[in-house]
């Protein structure tokens, strides 16, 4: 139930605390070790690359999980959008584990791909918010999200447990695989959720950057690099889902290339700042943008941020930015919509879960 909240989708967006806690909780023993099924623990030693099948925001959080298998366990990893992958399957290695990363786990197209690479007898495990759903059945392992019910069409939380799941998995894969472990994932998952908190609570300042940047605008960007950049495509399918103002997602560097055109004066760029090596880079595209008429909107993680910066939040780890920079966009995207008078909730054309291919 949506109990005092005006939406289910701002009361999702309230939820990622205590769901950051469930899942911090479920996945550890009582001496506080990382713990997973050895089912799953098994198909993690055994693969030699990880090739993980989503669509829309399941997607998102997966292409932040492939850093995490990549730089964290060594495991190859590619990331794939599921109707494409269905009629256009990539080269397999010899040991492949298929990952389907899907809130509903009802979604059509990610049970194309898993009905054919189990004809294939390829392992696969379900990271799912639904236990019991078809996806889960139907694949040998799940791992479960414990975001609890997600009913706005609109992923929030999902989203958030999606990426607190897969650093979890893959830091077990890397203390399994024996490698280097320079992170201690359940204290910093725990910051992580106190920086949750702290935007959640800033939740009318966000609401002013919309006033300031979207009231008006038929379009916006989202730039950022490496991790920022994903977030970055989170954050433009968040708006255009609900606000129905058409948003692009794109790495920073890619401006020059083509996108940089679209730039008029008044168009809205948010620039999403939190990781060190590519700090500049990204200021620099904001300022190339600004001095077309962009009106840029920089968001940045604290120890990262400047002078006139839009909104700086706390300092997390930071491969573990996204769990917090996301909740800023999923604001933006919220009010923008509100102050539309859109559907909040249920936008025109859309469906929770998709169950046709
Ligand atoms: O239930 P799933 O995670 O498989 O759903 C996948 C997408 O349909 C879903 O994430 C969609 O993109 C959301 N409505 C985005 O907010």
């Amino acid at each position: 139930e949506k109990g005092t909240y005006d939406h289910y989708m701002i009361k999702e967006i309230n939820d990622q605390p205590g769901a950051m806690r469930k899942i911090i909780s479920q996945y550890q023993d009582e001496n506080e070790q990382l713990v997973i099924d050895d089912a799953i623990i098994e198909q993690l030693k055994e693969t030699d690359r990880i090739y993980i099948v989503a669509a829309g925001t399941s997607y998102h959080a997966g292409l932040i999980g492939k850093e995490y298998f990549e730089k964290w366990a060594k495991i190859p990893t590619e990331v794939h959008v599921a109707s494409e992958f269905v009629y256009n399957t990539p080269m397999l290695s010899e040991k492949p584990l298929f990952v389907f990363i899907s809130q509903s786990g009802e979604t059509a197209d990610s049970r194309a791909v898993l009905v054919e690479v189990k004809k294939l007898g390829y392992p696969t495990l379900t990271i799912t918010n639904v236990a019991g759903s078809t996806l889960s059945r139907e694949a040998d392992e799940t791992l479960l999200l414990y975001a609890g019910p997600e009913i706005a069409v609109a992923s929030t939380k999902a989203y958030t447990a999606q990426i607190a799941v897969l650093s979890i998995t893959a830091q077990v894969a890397a203390r399994e695989l024996g490698q280097e472990i320079d992170i201690d994932l359940m204290q910093e998952l725990a910051v992580v959720t106190n920086a949750i908190n702290a935007v959640i609570n800033d939740a009318s300042i966000i609401e002013n950057i919309v006033r300031e940047y979207l009231e008006t605008t038929r379009n916006a960007f989202f730039i950022g690099r490496t991790l920022d950049y994903y977030v970055g495509l989170e954050g433009a399918l968040k708006l255009k889902e609900i606000s129905y103002i058409q948003a692009e997602g794109f790495a920073g560097g890619e401006l020059k290339h083509g996108t940089i055109a679209l730039i008029e004066k008044g168009t809205p760029v948010f620039s999403l700042i939190t990781q060190d090596k590519v700090n500049l880079n990204t200021r620099g595209n904001a300022q190339e943008v600004e001095a077309r008429g962009a009106k840029v909107c920089t968001i940045s993680m604290a120890g990262l941020d400047e002078e006139g910066d839009d909104y700086v939040i706390p300092k997390v780890h930071p491969m573990l930015s996204p769990l917090v920079s996301v909740i800023v966009y999923q604001f933006v995207a919220y009010y923008a919509a509100l102050h539309r008078g859109n559907d909040v909730d249920k936008p025109r054309n859309l469906a929770k879960s998709v169950t046709v291919e």
